[in-house]
């Protein structure tokens, strides 16, 4: 109506020419909609190693999503439906639709992940009240009781290190299953230090019936799973990841976790608004992070910053940064199979389609610039592990400020973060409350201490030389 008298008023001009917001409302069949999401992405459309075109359009279309500002006509919010990552319904209805601390918080991924860019980090003020929220879904308070205050971290080069996480646990598994299988050939307990790329999860005891001791694995979850995502570790895919936050943040259900087939029920929020984003549309915004071009580290023009770097990546090695934030760790396979291979229930499994959808990180522009090794693996430059270490102590203990666990891992534990565009992600540390590199080394205690001391202990210059390093692991724009 409105659209039809503007244009006999003479400015259908104005608004046929009127650059759309984003490139989702573009694809709208109708510009005026109010509703961001305009069409949805067919999972059938995605089956086997996708062409580069394919790609590029799957790409495109989970750009559109990460940066699209859900409204209530896509389903936006969650009156009868908690953030809790198992679909859990409420008592009673909400009284407000947003709420910042329990979500929902935001109108896009893009609203805290945008520094640099889409699909960066974020300041302080983009922080995540994170609770596993059956107990305290309606906390009020910023009270350490009620959640863990989390800063935004980015997802540059996030595919890679789902695909390392995803090698790496093959890995350990294959070497739990050749335990198992000697110590029933020799009758005898087999003993087996847990080392994959080179990175030490402790050690597993096979006994021959079948039993297998884990007392003494180190930084992994007794599964042997590593989960690379989230400040602590314990999220293991980007799938994963998307489908909580789209509810956490948005109070957008995924149908492949909220919808009939697990709830019983297509609307389980309760907002009016069925099947709210199709496995397809997850697949694009997975497609769209997991291809997303991995940090870099500049090579200063400036004379005197290449001088100290160079000193500075002498120094991280020397007092020990690296044996944590590894400089790279060596990946053999681009190929991303999406669902993955330890995709669960509640979220799309592998098997589920015809055939699962692979994208192939080899056909993206960056591939072609990262670094191999002599077996022709590929060098990741994350600086990290993967791994979960104790970052507190009775005398460094400001990041074991958390006091809440999270799946039964120790409330100071946390996953290396990895360095990769650190230069561009301040604030620092798990809670964004740190703004400077300086502060959040002096605060590494735990499993970290001895190397934050030696920080403490070394010439001034050698402090500047390690800092001016970490500036060249930019966020490119
Ligand atoms: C309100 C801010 C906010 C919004 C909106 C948001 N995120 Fe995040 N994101 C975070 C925070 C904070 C973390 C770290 C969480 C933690 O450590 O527990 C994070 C972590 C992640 C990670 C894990 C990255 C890693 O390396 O550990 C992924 C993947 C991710 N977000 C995807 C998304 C997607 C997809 C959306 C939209 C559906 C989204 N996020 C919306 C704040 C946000
Ligand atoms: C025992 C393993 C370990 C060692 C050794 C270690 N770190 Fe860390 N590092 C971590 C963990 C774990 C975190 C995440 C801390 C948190 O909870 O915020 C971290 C975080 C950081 C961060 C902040 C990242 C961000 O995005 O906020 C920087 C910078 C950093 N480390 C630099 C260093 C430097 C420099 C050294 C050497 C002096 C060092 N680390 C030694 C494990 C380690």
């Amino acid at each position: 109506m409105l659209f039809r008298a503007l244009t006999a008023v003479g400015l259908s001009f104005t608004l046929a020419t009127a650059a759309p917001a984003n490139a989702q409302q573009a694809a709208h069949p109708e510009p005026w909609s109010e509703a961001a999401v305009g069409s949805h992405v067919d999972q059938e459309m995605l089956q086997g190693v996708l062409t580069k075109s394919q790609l590029q359009t799957l790409i495109e279309q989970g750009k559109a999503l990460f940066v699209a500002k859900f409204t209530t006509a896509d389903g936006v919010g969650r009156p009868m439906a908690t953030q809790a990552i198992i679909p859990t319904k409420r008592k009673r209805p909400l009284q407000q639709s947003f709420q910042r601390l329990p979500g929902t918080d935001s109108n896009a991924c893009s609203s805290c992940h945008n520094d640099p860019i889409a699909g960066g980090a974020g300041d302080f003020v983009t922080n995540v009240f994170v609770s596993e929220g059956f107990t305290n879904a309606d906390f009020d308070t910023s009270d350490p009781q009620f959640s863990n205050e989390r800063n935004t971290n980015h997802l540059m080069g996030a595919g890679l290190v789902e695909l390392l996480a995803r090698e790496m646990t093959a890995d350990l598994h294959a070497q739990r299953t050749d335990a198992l299988r000697a110590a029933r050939e020799t009758g005898a307990p087999v003993t087996v230090q847990l080392v994959t790329k080179g990175i030490d999860f402790g050690k597993i005891i096979a006994e021959p019936d079948g039993i297998v001791d884990l007392a003494a694995i180190d930084g992994i979850d007794t599964d042997l799973v590593i989960r690379p995502f989230s400040q602590k570790g314990v999220i293991g895919s980007l799938r994963q990841f998307t489908v909580n936050a789209l509810n956490h943040h948005h109070g957008i259900q995924a149908t492949e976790r909220f919808g009939k087939r697990w709830t019983g029920e297509a609307d389980f929020d309760e907002d009016g608004v069925a099947d709210e984003l199709t496995p397809g549309d997850v697949s694009a915004l997975v497609a769209w992070q997991a291809t997303r071009k991995p940090p870099v580290e500049i090579e200063p023009a400036n004379e005197e910053w290449r001088q100290l770097s160079k000193r500075g990546f002498a120094v991280f090695a020397d007092i020990g940064c690296a044996d944590c934030h590894r400089p790279s760790l060596p990946l053999n396979g681009l190929r991303f199979s999406d669902p993955g291979p330890f995709d669960a229930a509640g979220t799309l499994r592998p098997g589920e389609s015809r055939q699962d959808a692979v994208y192939d990180l080899a056909l993206t522009e960056w591939a072609k610039l990262l670094p191999r090794d002599e077996n022709d693996a590929i060098l990741v430059p994350l600086f990290g592990d993967l791994k979960r270490h104790k970052i507190a102590d009775q005398q460094v203990s400001a990041l074991g400020n958390e006091l809440l666990g999270q799946r039964f891992v120790d409330r100071d534990v946390f996953m290396t973060s990895e360095l990769w565009g650190i230069a561009s992600t301040g604030p620092y540390g798990h809670r964004g409350d740190l703004t400077t590199l300086d502060e959040i080394i002096r605060v590494h205690g735990g499993d970290a201490r001895q190397s934050r001391d030696r920080y403490v202990a070394i010439d001034e210059e050698d402090r500047i030389a390690l800092i001016a390093f970490l500036k060249t692991l930019v966020i490119e724009q």
